[in-house]
């Protein structure tokens, strides 16, 4: 049987730009400009490991106190864009490709770095429609690490090999891939080149193209 895992941020809902804005403000404050080249190293990843690359970056130290206190700084601005979001915000393609696994009784988890991502699916209402969610939560060791993606194959009772993993981030797709699993990179080839297939949104893929890799 086969059945997809999706990420959230960058894949169901555009959030990762949230992610940026929030980061990028909260950098300002050391006077380090974030650049969305940059970002892309952030996605996929943790809260508390994005902070880390971005003090790298930035050749900037915080103690303990202040390290603590911008992931809370970070988190409180991003959620004040996740307080504003609707079903609006759900990317081309997601909702009429859900409906497709669901009439084609496809399984489908969630399978977000995000300690946010049972919020963000009720703000656009797609809460109900996975039959799992894992999220930051649930694991010990961020994308890359497979751990985020064989947690949600086991919860959909599925083996590695007959799962489709839908991935924006680098760290996303080499976790999918370390898996086993096969990988759709939604974004650009040059970024996502370890993909197995890189398509720009969930327009341009089909069932029977799921079938294909599967098989
Ligand atoms: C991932 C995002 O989905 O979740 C990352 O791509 C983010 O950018 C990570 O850092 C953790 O999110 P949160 O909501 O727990 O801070
Ligand atoms: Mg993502």
């Amino acid at each position: 049987m086969i059945a997809c895992l999706f990420d959230l941020d960058g894949v169901i809902v555009d959030t990762a730009k949230y992610h940026f804005l929030a980061w990028k403000r909260l950098a300002k404050e050391w006077n380090f400009d974030l650049t969305e080249e940059q970002n892309e190293h952030l996605k996929g990843v943790s809260r508390t490991e994005s902070l880390e690359i971005i003090l790298k970056l930035a050749q900037h130290t915080l103690s303990k106190e202040a390290f603590d206190k911008a992931l809370e700084d970070k988190n409180e601005c991003f959620l004040e864009f996740v307080n504003q979001m609707n079903e609006n915000e759900i990317l081309e393609g997601v909702t009429d490709f859900l409906n497709q696994l669901k009439q084609n009784n496809i399984p489908f988890s969630l399978a977000s770095s995000s300690k946010n991502a049972k919020n963000i699916l009720q703000k656009i209402g797609l809460f109900e429609k996975f039959d799992a969610i894992v999220d930051g939560n649930d694991i010990v060791n961020g994308k890359p690490h497979p751990e985020i993606f064989e947690k949600a194959a086991k919860a959909l009772n599925t083996e590695p090999k007959k799962c489709v993993v839908f991935e924006d981030a680098v760290a996303g797709v080499q976790a999918g891939k370390r898996a086993g699993m096969k990988v759709i990179g939604i974004g650009e080839k040059e970024v996502l080149h370890e993909a197995d297939i890189v398509i720009k949104n969930l327009t341009e893929i089909s069932i029977q193209d799921l079938k294909n890799m599967i098989a």
